[in-house]
């Protein structure tokens, strides 16, 4: 992968210009309760796509690697809907790491970004909401026909 430039999130809300690409941490609405707090997500409201997928990666072995590739089309919402996690994302020239630890909030990440997620905590679960149905035509698996895709300006 590219040159390394970490992003720590945290708790904290990210100005979205310090993401590469065009990712965006988004804050989710939180409606706290006693009984427990609730979030939720509208696509088209809260992310800026309407949202024809979901899928969740789960019972994640210590050291596994996720993800790890790009897709020509496709946009995603990532949340850590329990325990934590990084997502690495990489736009052919560099890369940055971001880590979801909150159910609140989340990562956007356009088509056309690199992207891998690492470092699972135990018991993580991650929410994946998407633009488009699954279709492996769309996926670039190749990092550097990714990278000549993305330096010629190609989808
Ligand atoms: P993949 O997207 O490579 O996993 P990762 O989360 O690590 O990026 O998908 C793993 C396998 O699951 C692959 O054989 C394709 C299949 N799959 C589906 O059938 N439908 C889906 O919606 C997704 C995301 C994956």
């Amino acid at each position: 992968m590219a040159a390394d430039k970490a992003v720590m999130v945290g708790t904290t809300r990210v100005d979205p210009s310090e993401i590469i690409a065009g990712c965006q941490i988004i804050t989710l609405p939180k409606i706290a309760d006693i009984r427990g707090n609730l979030s939720y997500v509208e696509g088209g409201r809260h992310i800026p796509f309407v949202i024809r997928r979901a899928y969740w990666i789960y019972d994640v072995p210590g050291g596994a690697l996720r993800g790890g590739h790009a897709y020509h089309k496709l946009e995603e919402f990532i949340i850590a809907i329990s325990g934590s996690f990084d997502v690495v994302v990489d736009d052919g020239r560099e890369r940055q790491v971001v880590q979801l630890n909150r159910s609140y909030f989340g990562l956007y990440v356009p088509a056309m970004v690199w992207r891998q997620i690492e470092n699972f905590s135990s018991n993580s679960v991650t929410l994946i909401l998407g633009s488009l149905p699954y279709s492996e035509e769309d996926y670039l698996r190749d990092y550097q026909a990714f990278v000549l895709a993305r330096h010629e300006g190609r989808k």
